[in-house]
C-alpha cells in the first residue's frame, strides 16, 4: 500500500478478478463483511459520539482547528478523515483498498466529505429512491461507501440495496424487499452511486451510525485487477435480454475499451443462452449499436 499525502490518492494491489468485476457490473454493489477491526470501529464510534479527542494528522490549506471542530459537530464530520487511524484501517483497509484499486484503477482518490446518518431505532424505513445528482452510463468514475461501525442486522434497518438497478432509472413497489446490507461491526459496502436504495426499516431499540463517502477514479479506465487466463469476454455472462449490453458496455469501458464497443442487437452478442451450441454472433464487430443510457435523461444530465 502506497499513500501520496499531496495528491490524497492511494495504490495498493488489486484483489478482485475479471469475473469479480464482472459481477459488480452486474449488481452495482460489493458487501464486505466486517472487515474493519473492532477497535477501530469503537474509536469511530467514539469520534462521532464526540468522546474522543480531535487529533487530525495536518490541518488542510484554507481550513483551521476551529472550522474541523464545526463539521465534526454536523453532519458532515469531514475531519475524521484527516485522523490517521481512520485513514490506515477505514478508508485504505485492505481489503476495501483492493477492490477499489481494481475498480477505480491506480491513484484512488480518497474523499474528501464525510456524511454521518445516525438513527434511533426503531425508525421508519424510507421509500426508494435514486439519490440526487445520480447519474446512468458506462462510466465508473467514482464509487460510493457505506461504512457500518456497530453490529448491523436488518433489525437495525442497514440500507437496502436492488441489484443491477445502477444502469436506469427504475420505480419499484415499496412492498417489495431488495438486499439488506446487514453484516457485523466492520462491514463496508461499495456501490455504484447510482443505485436504487432505501434505508431498510429498523424494529430493535439502539443507535444506527453510518458513514457515507465516495472515493475517485484519477487514472483513465484499463484492465489492472486480477486478470484471469480462462475469462473470456465472448463468453462471459452479462445477464439478460435487458441488461447484457448494459453491463457488458461497463466491462469494456472499465477495460479502457469503452469506444471499441458495439453490439448488432437480437441474440447476438453480449446475450447468450446457456442452450446454445456455439458462441454468439456479433462478438468484436466493429460497427453496430450502443446501448441508449440516456433515453429517458430522467437524471437531468445530457451529453
Ligand atoms: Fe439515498
Amino acid at each position: 500500500m502506497s499513500y501520496d499525502r499531496n495528491t490524497r490518492t492511494f495504490d495498493c494491489d488489486p484483489t478482485l478478478t475479471d469475473s469479480q468485476v464482472l459481477e459488480f457490473c452486474r449488481t452495482g454493489y460489493l458487501i464486505l463483511e466486517g472487515v474493519v477491526d473492532d477497535e477501530t470501529n469503537q474509536r469511530t464510534l467514539a469520534y462521532v459520539n464526540g468522546d474522543l479527542p480531535a487529533n487530525p494528522s495536518y490541518i488542510p490549506e484554507g481550513l483551521t482547528e476551529a472550522d474541523l471542530d464545526r463539521m465534526r459537530e454536523s453532519r458532515e464530520p469531514s475531519s475524521i478523515i484527516l485522523e490517521d487511524w481512520f485513514a490506515e484501517h477505514v478508508l485504505m483497509n485492505g481489503e476495501v483498498a483492493g477492490a477499489l484499486k481494481s475498480l477505480l484503477g491506480r491513484n484512488v482518490g480518497l474523499p474528501v466529505l464525510m456524511s454521518k446518518h445516525t438513527v434511533e431505532t426503531p425508525y421508519a424505513g424510507q421509500t426508494w429512491h435514486n439519490d440526487a445528482d445520480s447519474v446512468f452510463g458506462p462510466e465508473l468514475n467514482f464509487l460510493e461507501a457505506f461504512y457500518f461501525p456497530q453490529d448491523t442486522p436488518v433489525e437495525m434497518g442497514p440500507t437496502e440495496v436492488v441489484s443491477g438497478s445502477h444502469i436506469g432509472p427504475s420505480q419499484r413497489d415499496e412492498d417489495e424487499a431488495g438486499i439488506f446490507t446487514a453484516g457485523p461491526a466492520g462491514t463496508v459496502v461499495i456501490h455504484h452511486q447510482s443505485i436504487l436504495h432505501r434505508r431498510g426499516k429498523s424494529t430493535v431499540k439502539g443507535l444506527r451510525h453510518m458513514l457515507k463517502y465516495n472515493y475517485w477514479r484519477t487514472v483513465p479506465p484499463e484492465r489492472d485487477w486480477i486478470v484471469e487466463p480462462t475469462f473470456d469476454p465472448h463468453t462471459a455472462d452479462y445477464g439478460g435480454h435487458f441488461v447484457a449490453r448494459y453491463v457488458a458496455h461497463m466491462y469494456y469501458w472499465l477495460c479502457g475499451k469503452g469506444n471499441e464497443f458495439r453490439t448488432i442487437g437480437g441474440q447476438a452478442w453480449p446475450w447468450q443462452n446457456e442452450n446454445q451450441i456455439g458462441p454468439s454472433y456479433g462478438f468484436g464487430s466493429a460497427e453496430g449499436y450502443l446501448p441508449d443510457w440516456r433515453k429517458t435523461n430522467t437524471d437531468g444530465y445530457s451529453r
